[in-house]
């Protein structure tokens, strides 16, 4: 019942040509997929010359950060109305914004709040790393930052989780359908008691860590896995077309 979303993370990847060539091949390739939601979200160098790639296709855009103001003195920042121009999603909260640049869940929440004043669509990451995992405290992390990260919020309607264990990203070590349908099913029970039974069933939740196209299909049968966020399999267009079409493999 929930429609199948598969989204790239190109993080700190590809100058404007590589990204005007992997446009190119890529919607070639997925043109007839109808029934997957298909996101690719870039550098914000890379947003506007993306969104003249893929107009009229079936790929949406999406921005891999986003600042809590609106305007102002912050050297360096992007703000929702800067993303609008361009793109309808946007990434809060990965891992490798809160390892390398100190992001907390509470500037993961004023991120969150700001996206969706401005009528971004959110993919909002969480996991835990793998010190957390052997201290047998993970669905303790996760779900704080769960609480914390959607704290004040009525509405989840457009926010897509993701569920990212941070000792699978880049890896190329994936968790097991297994451990991924557990927490999956864990954020979802949690979900319907912050924000009741019917907000719980209708939000997806991306599995994302080292998901590649040989991988995909054993995780995408599991019942609380909704897609995926899809990192260094992302920037092939082939590879990812590949994950995108996750039914044919
Ligand atoms: P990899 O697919 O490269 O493990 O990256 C996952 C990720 O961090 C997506 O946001």
């Amino acid at each position: 019942m929930r429609r199948p979303f598969i989204a790239a993370n190109w993080k700190m990847n590809k100058t404007l040509n590589e990204a005007k060539n992997f446009a190119n091949e890529f919607k070639e390739l997925v043109k007839d997929v109808s029934d997957t939601d298909i996101l690719v979200c870039v550098p914000y160098t890379l947003l506007c010359s993306m969104k003249n790639e893929l107009k009229g296709t079936n790929i949406n855009i999406g921005a891999e950060n986003v600042f809590y103001e609106d305007s102002g003195a912050y050297t360096g920042e992007i703000s929702a109305l800067m993303i609008k121009d361009f793109a309808e999603f946007v990434i809060v909260g990965h891992s490798e914004r809160r390892k390398y640049f100190g992001e907390t869940n509470d500037i993961v929440n004023k991120k969150i709040k700001k996206a969706l004043e401005h009528d971004l669509k959110v993919v909002f990451c969480i996991g835990e790393t793998l010190e957390k995992r052997e201290k047998g405290i993970t669905k303790e992390i996760v779900g704080k930052q769960v609480r914390e990260g959607l704290s004040g919020l009525e509405v989840i309607s457009e926010i897509t989780i993701a569920y990212e264990p941070v000792w699978a990203i880049g890896t190329g070590k994936t968790a097991t359908p297994e451990q991924a349908q557990e927490m999956h099913s864990f954020i979802r029970d949690l979900l319907e008691e912050l924000f009741g039974e019917d907000a719980a069933e209708k939000t997806r939740i991306l599995y994302g860590g080292s998901v590649k196209p040989h991988n995909v299909k054993e995780l995408m049968e599991k019942q609380d896995i909704d897609g995926g966020l899809v990192g260094g399999a992302s920037l092939d267009a082939e590879s990812f077309s590949k994950i995108v079409k996750f039914k044919g493999q």
